[in-house]
């Protein structure tokens, strides 16, 4: 099938490639030049383990392109995918310009039926618009082509994008009209395989199902954190409390890691978009409301912690921190609203220095922040501790498992780890004499 892609980003990309991997026919389009640029010299602006490879093999065999043309990418694919970025509004709302202006460009561009499929998460009723938006054009040029607006949502989880997009749990196809059911059938045939996991409703629901996923996993973190912070206050330690309720099938032992809080593009945004939707129709969401004050209270969590061990903000002042992981979660280097910069916000504000390391987010790290006095970039895990005062931990990277804490003691200026992913065993490092801060772990020696 000829499958147009309008956004190149982590859904977009992956999409692209993964359906030119099976054998469609891929046309990419993005308004950023210079990645469009990159991608055509096998360049991928993101990390995601497997992307390259797909990416560079299907563009070699020429089932995958890439073009900054929309006139060239709305002729090209009878399926029309749009996949830009829908960030949020200044008042958390989620932000349809980039949505609408691909509907618009291909309300203007097409000459034949198409088929247009949202894979951009956006509200409820978007859909709408962009059949609006689309119509408005044809109408404008006084064309009457047919075509249709399916919902597709994407469900990738960054770090695994490929292996989700190959193997995905469920590909839910919001539309009421047979044609295009069955063509998104045809389209994703051979992702269904093994056993049907396509379920087609109304799209509506199609819209709200990618919400209510996103919420309710960011409810699941947050009422884990919500439970830290009094496990804490109660001398209990949540670690054991996770595994104990994990172990009752009803709840299982998936997302209910508690930590300094989720970040990334979608979580934070989502929660909120939601939130407004709510509003907007008349409902005021109050356990959405209070899953985001939660995340955004424990992103704080870390330095709460910091200013407790130091005696306050102002005695971070000179003072270095390690600190080890930068993206917002493993396996990726997405610094969208990572608790890392929160983090590190808070000590620069404070006068405190920041020797940094995370395994695929320093690029990334960079470009955010540029150069500065307060803040290195350390080509590894060990030299970032060099003659820092403490250790933080912001993301769980598997290489930052099982250091060889010996070793660090001779790096560091005190035995101090801040421990933000309860990556370690606080019994073991006070054994060893370290002091260990972690998140709703009462029973910690040193908490007294
Ligand atoms: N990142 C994820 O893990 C994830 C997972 C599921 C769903 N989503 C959703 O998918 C959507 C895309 O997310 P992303 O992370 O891929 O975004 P992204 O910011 O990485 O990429 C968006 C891309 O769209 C391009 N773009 C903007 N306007 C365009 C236009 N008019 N024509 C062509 N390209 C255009 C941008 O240049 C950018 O390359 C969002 O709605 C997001 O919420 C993201």
């Amino acid at each position: 099938m000829k499958i147009t892609i309008f956004g190149t980003g982590y859904v977009g990309l992956v999409t692209g490639a993964c359906l030119a991997e099976v054998g469609h026919n891929v046309l990419c389009v993005d308004v950023d030049q210079s990645k469009v640029e990159r991608l055509m010299q096998g360049i991928i602006p993101i990390y995601e383990p497997g992307l390259e490879a797909i990416v560079r093999e299907n563009y070699a065999s020429g089932r995958l392109a890439f073009t900054t043309d929309a006139a060239e990418g709305v002729q090209f694919g009878d399926i029309q995918f749009i996949a830009v970025g829908t960030p949020p509004d200044e008042d958390g709302s989620a932000d349809l310009q980039y949505v609408r202006a691909v509907a618009r460009s291909i309300g203007t561009h097409m000459t034949a039926d198409k088929i247009v499929v949202n894979k951009s998460t956006v509200p409820v009723g978007t859909g709408d618009q962009v059949r609006a938006e689309i119509q408005a054009q044809l109408a404008a040029r006084d064309q009457t082509l047919t075509f249709d607006v399916v919902s597709n949502p994407e469900f990738l989880k960054e770090g695994a994008a490929v292996n989700d997009f190959m193997k995905p749990d469920r590909i839910i196809v919001g539309t009421t009209d047979t044609h295009s059911e069955r063509l998104m059938r045809e389209l994703y045939a051979p992702f269904n395989r093994n056993h049907d996991r396509i379920i087609v409703m109304d799209l509506r629901s199609a819209e709200l199902t990618k919400y209510a996923a996103n919420a309710m996993l960011a409810t699941k973190i947050s009422f884990m954190n919500e439970l830290a912070n009094l496990a804490e206050r109660l001398g209990a330690d949540i670690e054991q409390v996770r595994i104990g309720i994990g172990s009752d099938p009803r709840i299982g032992y998936h997302f209910i890691y508690p930590g300094c809080g989720y970040g990334g593009s979608c979580f934070p945004k989502d929660v909120q978009a939601l939130h407004r939707t709510a509003r907007e129709v008349g409902y005021d969401a109050v356990l959405l409301d209070a899953v985001e004050a939660v995340n955004n209270r424990q992103k704080s969590r870390l330095i709460d912690l910091i200013q407790r061990h130091y005696g306050g903000q102002a005695a971070l002042a000179g003072k270095t921190f390690a600190l080890w992981g930068l993206a917002f979660k493993p396996n990726t280097d997405d610094m969208r609203a990572a608790p890392s910069r929160v983090v590190m916000e808070a000590l620069w504000a404070a006068g405190a220095r920041v020797q940094a390391y995370d395994p695929e987010a320093m690029e990334e790290t960079q470009r955010i922040y540029g150069q500065r006095e307060d803040l290195m970039l350390c080509g590894t895990r060990d030299s970032a501790l060099k003659g820092a005062d403490a250790l933080i931990v912001c993301t769980e990277w598997k290489s930052f498992r099982a250091p060889d804490f010996a070793v660090m003691a001779e790096s560091l200026r005190e035995k101090t780890i801040f421990d933000g992913r309860n990556v370690y065993d606080p019994q073991r490092l006070a054994e060893q004499g370290w002091q260990y801060y972690g998140i709703g772990r009462g029973l910690s020696i040193n908490r007294s």
